[in-house]
């Protein structure tokens, strides 16, 4: 038997984290073989919502579930974190950007920042769903002194799923034919999905879907407003799909790529690949290396068209940064 990982998840109560949590304890994140502690944190008047959601974890007898903690105290929950889920944020309302959430969320990446550099393993890697999602990534970041950079990460692979899915009825295909699906810039509504390096059926996207008009207008402002569409219809943010979309980041993050393929997930520029600018967190082509590193996938062509909106999308990043000034160390 393995040695259990330690995963904490924030926000542990909310609409994500009880679509999350039974998954993880199922092993359909980490592996079927896997042994796991979960650590719970949640804000003191969420305490008893939580309680009832660890005697619904109990109650499943989940074989790889070694011990379930419960906590708000951010020390407690971070110990000996080897994951930390980062989902424990206010959720957007309609009319609303997930920027206009910086001034309310920010602030809870500075001390769970410094709280996962106290308590956390030193190799700990940390995955922020909470929006606005690559802000907060860098604040925690800035925040988690001693931590290395490329341990942070935020979520994209959701729009990755809502732009892959929205190809593959365009084709008319299964989505499991669309490959190479990459998300440039900010899990917001300056996202760009990039069609232009896409695959459906292995092919370039551009040789089977050949109405470029609707790929360059109505495919990005779907995928770029789809969380919008969803808190219209639905009343809340997506929380079924986002959980489903946080596990399987990280198991993408654990988990060899396939040959040839890559997934989309938000990390830390170092300022020498595509342009990009240092110092954000920005999504950007990702494998899984056999060792378990990750490698940013290099050398894909850059159109015009695609190189204006990766641009505006960063200008946005760096715009959430300069708001965010004070609270970066
Ligand atoms: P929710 O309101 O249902 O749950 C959030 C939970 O976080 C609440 O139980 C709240 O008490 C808790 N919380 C708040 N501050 C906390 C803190 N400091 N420490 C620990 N817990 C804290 O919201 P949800 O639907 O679960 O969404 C959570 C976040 O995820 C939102 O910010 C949402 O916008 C974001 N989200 C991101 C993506 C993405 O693709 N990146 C997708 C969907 C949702
Ligand atoms: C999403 O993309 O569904 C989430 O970021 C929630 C939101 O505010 O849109």
């Amino acid at each position: 038997m393995k040695n259990p990982v330690t995963v904490t998840v924030t926000g542990a109560a909310g609409n994500i984290a009880y679509s999350l949590l039974f998954r993880i304890a199922a092993g359909e994140m980490l592996g079927a073989d896997q042994p796991v502690v979960l650590k719970l944190l949640e804000i003191p008047p969420c305490l008893d919502k939580l309680k009832g959601v660890v005697m619904e974890l109990e109650d499943c007898a989940f074989p790889l579930v070694k011990e379930i903690v419960a906590t708000a105290d951010p020390a407690e929950a971070f110990k000996g974190a080897d994951w930390c889920m980062l989902v424990g944020s206010v959720p957007r309302k309609a009319g609303m950007e997930r920027k206009d959430l910086l001034g309310i969320n920010g602030k809870v990446f500075v001390g769970q920042g410094k709280a996962i550099a106290e308590n956390a393993s030193k190799d700990c890697k940390v995955f922020v769903v909470g929006n606005p999602c690559n802000t907060n990534c860098l604040i925690a970041l800035h925040n988690a002194t001693g931590l290395p950079s490329q341990n942070f990460f935020a979520m994209t692979q959701l729009d990755e799923y809502r732009a892959k899915s929205q190809l593959a009825a365009k084709a008319g295909v299964p989505v499991s034919e669309v490959t190479n699906m990459t998300i440039w810039g900010n899990h917001s509504s300056t996202q760009y999905p990039d069609f232009t390096n896409a695959k459906i059926g292995g092919k370039p996207v551009t040789d089977v879907i050949s109405d470029t008009e609707w790929l360059k207008t109505t495919f990005i402002s779907t995928v770029q407003k789809r969380g919008a569409a969803i808190i219209a219809a639905r009343g809340a943010s997506s929380a079924a799909s986002a959980a489903n979309a946080a596990l399987m980041t990280v198991k993408n993050l654990v988990t060899p790529t396939a040959e040839g393929d890559w997934f989309s997930v938000c990390s830390f520029t170092d300022g020498t690949k595509y342009g990009l600018p240092a110092g954000i967190i920005c999504s950007m082509p990702t494998r899984t290396n056999a060792d378990g590193s990750h490698t940013i996938v290099e050398g894909l062509p850059i159109d015009a068209f695609s190189r204006e909106k990766i641009d505006a999308s960063c200008k946005e990043l760096l715009e959430e940064r300069a708001d965010v000034a004070d609270l970066l160390k």
